[in-house]
């Protein structure tokens, strides 16, 4: 996801600018540049990769005395990571950086291309600034040029604009993306993302609302709302910069689980367009050759995989395995070349599953990986890759990755059924409505989350913990189950519901916590006889389900979703909150808890 900083001042403004994109670097990335404004000239880099490749470039240009700076950390959604592609963009006389997506950004470009407009990248962001020099260029101020440009633009954006035609004021506009200004007591003025690379620098801050814009220079900042003109609010700034970065939740893990809905939005975009799953990634595969899937994954990649093989079978219409990572490795397997083999791997770096992937390879198999780490070795090894684009994910728990895998296969499970015309277009017009649905299904409610926080008290002992499912509810119990053992340290299983009464229904009692994933639109009526089954032999239960149920000791209810994905989505936010409070009773490090590390580089 990409950063943004941007400087007014006498001091340094490279120093500023690199900083703090180096503070931002946790969002991720995959390219970056600078822009600064001093004497009437602007000087401009950009640069593919790390910001050591940014510092590199920017070794011999030095920027002190007064000036305007920006700075912006690239994650690719609309154009390749190339350095064309990375801010700042320009025209002829301004550049600016930009944060989000411009939705109509297709219907502006082609209006502008037909008026002989050139453009040098792929992004949607590059408009913004050919249309604000079109309002220069047809008479307008620079400031009624950025009104005009602004309420032109539909979707979310956070935006910084500097011109040659005003050598005094940086140019902002911030709607449902975060933009930050900064004021210090010598009266140097301040943008960002976030507030990590204002500590230290700032100590008052403004936290734009949506459909803000304005303009500042070192005197003052011309601040409108929704066109009103409104004087600007200044806050002090927080002082501690994991808090700052934590964006005010108490666990990274926590923030991760509050982010979902966003990068959910991240996942499918570009992907689903006019009713057809759209994955150019796949180009470098040949697809006819396949007629079988294999995944190798571990944990909760694992999970991940699990549920998915359901939806490749079920929507793709396409034979699936899946096999655990370091169990596959020894086990002499049999490969044909006509299995496409996919690993999945939040950090792209876990040991067991890149040597299954080597062991694919030296096969001569297809291979694919399901990866949120960009240049990682599964990603640097696959012969194509689908970035799940969650996003740095700090908790050792993992949350946002999960989610987004969940979402990357389901896509792929329909690209395939679509592709091999496995499924009808009714079915795969109903299954993309469901997709477009799920960040709004991801968005915490505070009544639920508080809910569970209370639950939570009474799930702090007992012998263990089952959570079952069925069918994709399966696979989520099992990753229920790993959330609550890695953060919490008590004893806690994920099981095929209909599996207990051959052997785990022995240790019912009511110290045996029973968490039941119970939908309305999968085997409702199997699950609850399951569920009854441990009841009568006094387990206490917590149902997780829209359909109000008698028999459970306490009751969570969800909301009624027409689509089993929808259900699943909904349920997976419980089982990770439910987690997360447990372990802050219990006074864990959630974050990271004992014995785990977020990468598994070793075997
Ligand atoms: C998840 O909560 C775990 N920390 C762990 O199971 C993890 O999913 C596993 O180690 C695999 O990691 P990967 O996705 O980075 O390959």
């Amino acid at each position: 996801m990409c950063g943004i900083v941007g400087y007014i001042g006498n001091k340094e403004k490279k120093e500023f600018l690199l900083n703090g994109l180096k503070e931002l670097e946790y969002r991720g990335y995959d390219s970056a540049g600078i822009a600064v404004l001093k004497d009437g000239k602007i000087d401009s880099f950009r640069a593919l990769g790390k910001l050591e490749n940014l510092k590199e470039k920017t070794k011999n240009f030095f920027s002190d005395g007064f000036g305007l700076g920006i700075g912006h950390t690239r994650w690719a959604t609309h154009g390749k990571p190339t350095e064309a592609n990375a801010h700042p963009h320009s025209g002829d006389f301004s550049y600016i950086i930009h944060n989000g997506i411009i939705e109509n950004y297709k219907e502006l470009k082609d209006n502008l291309i037909a008026e002989g407009v050139h453009f040098l990248s792929q992004t949607d962001s590059e408009v913004i600034v050919h249309l604000f020099e079109k309002f220069i260029k047809e008479g307008f101020s620079s400031k009624e040029a950025f009104k005009k440009t602004i309420s032109l633009l539909k979707g979310a954006f956070a935006i910084l604009l500097i011109t040659k035609n005003d050598k005094e004021s940086i140019y902002f506009a911030k709607n449902a993306v975060p933009l930050i200004i900064g004021k210090s007591k010598d009266g140097e003025i301040f943008f960002s993302s976030s507030d990590a690379p204002l500590i230290g620098h700032c100590n008052e801050v403004i936290y734009l609302e949506d459909k803000s814009f304005g303009w500042a220079n070192k005197d003052r900042i011309k601040l409108f709302v929704n066109k009103d003109k409104k004087e600007p609010q200044f806050v002090p700034l927080t002082i501690d910069k994991t808090y700052a970065q934590k964006d005010g939740y108490r666990f990274f893990m926590e923030k991760e689980i509050y982010e979902q809905a966003n990068v959910a939005g991240e996942t499918l975009m570009g992907r689903v367009c006019d009713n057809e799953i759209v994955l150019d990634e796949l180009n470098e595969l040949d697809l006819d050759k396949i007629n079988e899937i294999k995944i190798c994954a571990c944990g909760t990649s694992y999970h991940a995989a699990l549920t998915s093989a359901y939806l490749f079978e079920r929507i793709g219409r396409i034979k699936c395995s899946v096999e655990i990572a370091s169990e596959f490795r020894y086990k002499e397997p049999l490969l044909d070349q006509k299995i496409l083999f996919i690993v999945i791997s939040q950090s792209g770096e876990t040991a067991d599953t890149l040597e299954a992937l080597k062991m694919a390879k030296k096969a001569g198999l297809q291979t694919l990986a399901i990866c949120n780490v960009d240049n990682s070795s599964i990603v640097r090894l696959s012969d194509a890759t689908l970035l799940t684009r969650a996003g740095i994910e700090k908790g050792v728990a993992s949350t946002k990755a999960f989610a987004t895998q969940i979402l990357t296969l389901w896509m792929l499970a329909l690209f395939i059924g679509q592709k091999f015309r496995k499924i009808s277009k009714e079915t795969l017009n109903l299954e993309i409505k469901a997709l477009l649905h799920i960040p709004t299904v991801l968005q915490v409610k505070n009544s639920l989350h508080e809910k569970i926080r209370r639950l939570s008290k009474r799930y702090l002992h007992g012998h263990g913990f089952f959570f079952i499912g069925r069918d994709i509810f399966y696979p989520l119990a099992l990753e229920g189950a790993l959330k609550l053992k890695e953060i919490s340290y008590l004893h806690a299983e994920g099981y095929p519901a209909g599996e207990m009464k051959h052997g785990p229904i022995a240790l019912a009692d009511s110290k045996l916590f029973t968490i039941a994933l119970m939908p309305k639109n999968i085997l409702y009526e199997k699950i609850k006889s399951n569920v009854e089954e441990l009841s009568a032999r006094d387990a206490t239960i917590l149902a997780i389900s829209p359909l109000e149920f008698d028999l459970a000791d306490d009751f969570i209810k969800t909301s009624m979703q027409d689509h089993p994905m929808s259900e699943f989505f909904e349920m997976m936010i419980i089982t990770q909150i439910l987690a997360l409070e447990i372990s802050i009773r219990l006074g864990n490090d959630v974050d990271m808890p004992r014995n785990l590390a977020k990468s598994v580089t070793v075997e």
